[in-house]
């Protein structure tokens, strides 16, 4: 299917790790080029957690900021802040009448952070019914995404087919875009989860992580105890493989995989040399990111930047809210 207006979203809080940068920022930053590209650092979705009041604007503009060193331009792709466009949570209550407990209940996401807290919010049992507001707001119709981020689009689907039927044609279905490579990064220190924020500092690279860091991290990646000729690929060695691919695509030396994977396969390769390769590759990724951000901070701009982005949103929101609201029968305006 040829999609015309992706949209996808990140939350702000917790650092841009390689994960979020190869499964998802990078595809964003490529069709930005091709078709209408709306780009969302959701705080709404962030305050499901316990976050800190005092931190969550610096952090919503310190994902800006990374996201534009990334490469998003925010000349080409509208990029804001989601509670900035509080028509958000008028749809998603709107959507919410539509969505079934049924199929909130089995969301794998849900489950799993709930069975980690104390407190569990109906914040975070909805919090796919705002996913699915984030994107028919826009009448998006492809939604780049990472491998994790697939049954919340499922549901997003469903929600607008249910919302179709029930008050009239109005919503596109989006389409996930998942990548072929990268869709799902795997935690360094424990390569059978995928790699997260929110499991500790030993299970991601940051995308802005100094150098020194980066190299113990991925010089301490877990592995297994050799290859021996004709063996199978252990999780740790094929997520380091993985990033090996990636990191090389981008800098254009592919041979270097080529090289490591026929070593692997003669039972030849020594571990030291794929993780050394991996992080020169790597940093060649990161460091104009890098540099790129420090010019960025430097500069001040991106305030206004995310309000231009904003008032781009809003203006394509509040149409959307208009036709809603009248397909639904709500209010007191006739029009
Ligand atoms: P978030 O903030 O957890 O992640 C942002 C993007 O990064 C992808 N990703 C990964 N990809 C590959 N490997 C990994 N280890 C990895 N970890 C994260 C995610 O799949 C995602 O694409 N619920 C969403 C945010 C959201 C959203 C939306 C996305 C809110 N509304 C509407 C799309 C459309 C989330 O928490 O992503």
């Amino acid at each position: 299917m040829m999609v015309t207006r992706v949209f996808s979203g990140i939350q702000p809080t917790g650092t841009l790790h390689i994960g979020n940068y190869f499964g998802a920022v990078r595809n964003w930053a490529v069709m930005q080029n091709d078709v209408d590209c709306i780009i969302c650092i959701v705080d709404y979705h962030s305050i499901t957690a316990d976050v800190d009041p005092k931190t969550l604007r610096q952090a919503s503009l310190d994902m800006a900021i990374d996201l534009i060193a990334s490469g998003i331009d925010p000349e080409k792709t509208i990029l804001f802040v989601q509670s900035d466009v509080p028509q958000h949570t008028e749809l998603c209550w709107i959507l919410g009448c539509v969505t079934s407990f049924g199929d909130l209940s089995r969301m794998t996401q849900f489950k799993d952070k709930s069975s980690k807290e104390a407190f569990v919010s109906s914040g975070l049992f909805t919090y796919p019914v705002l996913q699915a507001a984030d994107i028919l707001l826009y009448l998006a119709d492809g939604v780049p995404i990472g491998e994790d981020q697939v049954q919340h689009l499922e549901l997003s689907r469903r929600v607008a087919r249910r919302f179709n039927s029930r008050f009239g044609e109005m919503f596109p279905e989006p389409e996930p875009v998942v990548g072929k490579k990268g869709a799902r990064i795997m935690s360094l220190s424990d390569p059978t989860a995928k790699m997260s924020k929110s499991a500790g500092e030993s299970h991601y690279v940051g995308v802005m992580e100094p150098e020194n860091s980066i190299r113990k991290k991925v010089r301490s990646a877990v592995t297994d105890m050799g290859p021996e000729a004709g063996d199978a690929m252990s999780p740790g060695i094929s997520n380091l493989f993985e990033i090996l691919e990636l990191s090389t695509e981008a800098t254009g030396k592919t041979g270097l995989v080529e090289e490591l994977r026929s070593e692997f396969a003669g039972g030849a390769l020594m571990y030291s040399k794929l993780k050394d390769t991996v992080f020169e590759q790597l940093m060649e990724v990161l460091r104009p990111i890098q540099q790129r951000r420090a010019e960025l901070e430097a500069s001040g701009d991106v305030i206004d930047m995310l309000r231009s982005g904003a008032d781009k949103a809003r203006a394509i929101a509040t149409k959307t809210m208009a036709q809603v609201r009248s397909l639904v029968g709500l209010g007191t305006d006739s029009d």
